[in-house]
């Protein structure tokens, strides 16, 4: 029922490319599912073109891994790479139909990338962000089209993880969440829908778990492998959380953290000292090949 509603939708907002900002971990995962899975053409943009060399590379990593192990053919691969093209420059962005915003977790520097959005794109474009805790009214409200933003949350790693959280703002039109969901399923993705609170519902549960476990070998409760093990062979999950931490990236993890303490303002949410430390220190985990562990 609830798919014919969402055909509906799609065919007053039909999608021909799509925009991602942030060519980091997360950026360059949804570039690849959206070429794969959804097969759209999609730019990915980058202020910094190192990290564009760097996503390109990984996406041909795991596109080669799968021609290896006979998952996908050469043909195919290729074919979805011709679907990523990449840019330094946002004025290449105004003619995206949706866009999907994957730079650091840090309030001010979004509000200003969605100003810049709103003056360059159409009045119908969907403007989506990958925020893990920050207000989607607050993004929404550095824009003039509040009812065209949105919350879309993947998962890390985009390519694996099913899931997507989608997170309508004050104003988000219901148009526009129906676009939204029909996209993530064409991606290959279950959504799950939150209310604007921090954290939405993955991080307001996800974050305190890490942070608990920061301060666990910070208090010397255990070492840092017993605390992972304790938990990986103990709840059953793929990863401790101190893994988890340096594959999300410490840096985020704390932004993270630093939102839900500020905006819920318990102190239970208090970041750890020692995560500030590490990020301090520069060690942000997987990406900067030092975090609790070293890569
Ligand atoms: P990252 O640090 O790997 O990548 C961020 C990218 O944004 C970098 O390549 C940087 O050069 C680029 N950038 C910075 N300022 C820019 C600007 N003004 N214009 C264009 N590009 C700019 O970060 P990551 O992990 O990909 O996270 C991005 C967002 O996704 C954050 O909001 C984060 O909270 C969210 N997120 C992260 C997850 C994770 O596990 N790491 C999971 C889900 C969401």
């Amino acid at each position: 029922k609830f798919s014919s509603l969402l055909s509906k939708e799609i065919k007053d907002h039909e999608i021909k490319q799509i925009g991602v900002i942030g060519a980091g971990q997360m950026g360059f995962g949804i570039a690849l599912v959206t070429a794969h899975i959804a097969q759209l053409p999609v730019k990915v943009l980058d202020s910094n073109p190192k990290q564009i060399e760097k996503g390109s590379s990984f996406v041909d990593g795991l596109l080669e891994k799968d021609i290896v192990k006979n998952r996908i053919t050469r043909d195919k691969a290729t074919e979805t790479k011709s679907r990523i093209t990449t840019t330094t420059s946002i004025s290449e962005f105004s003619t995206m139909d949706f866009i999907i915003e994957a730079i650091p977790e840090d309030v001010d520097l979004k509000r200003e990338i969605f100003t810049k959005l709103d003056q360059i794109t159409s009045d119908d474009t969907i403007l989506a962000t990958n925020t893990s805790s920050i207000s989607i009214t607050k993004i929404a409200a550095a824009t003039k089209k509040p009812d065209k933003v949105i919350g879309m949350h993947f998962m890390n790693p985009v390519p694996i993880m099913r899931l997507v959280e989608i997170i309508p703002g004050l104003d988000t039109s219901s148009h526009t969440c129906n676009v939204t969901k029909k996209l993530a399923t064409s991606m290959g993705k279950i959504f799950t829908e939150s209310q604007d609170v921090p954290g939405f519902i993955a991080n307001r549960l996800l974050m305190p778990y890490i942070n608990e476990a920061v301060i666990a070998l910070e208090q010397g409760i255990a070492s840092r492998d017993d605390i992972d093990t304790t938990m990986k062979l103990g709840t059953n999950v793929p990863m401790g959380p101190l893994t988890l931490a340096d594959h999300i990236g410490l840096d985020t993890c704390l932004a993270i953290m630093k939102v839900l303490h500020k905006e819920i303002g318990d102190t239970k949410y208090r970041p750890a000292v020692l995560l500030q430390k590490y990020v301090d220190a520069g060690r942000l985990g997987k990406k900067s090949g030092k975090g609790f562990y070293e890569y």
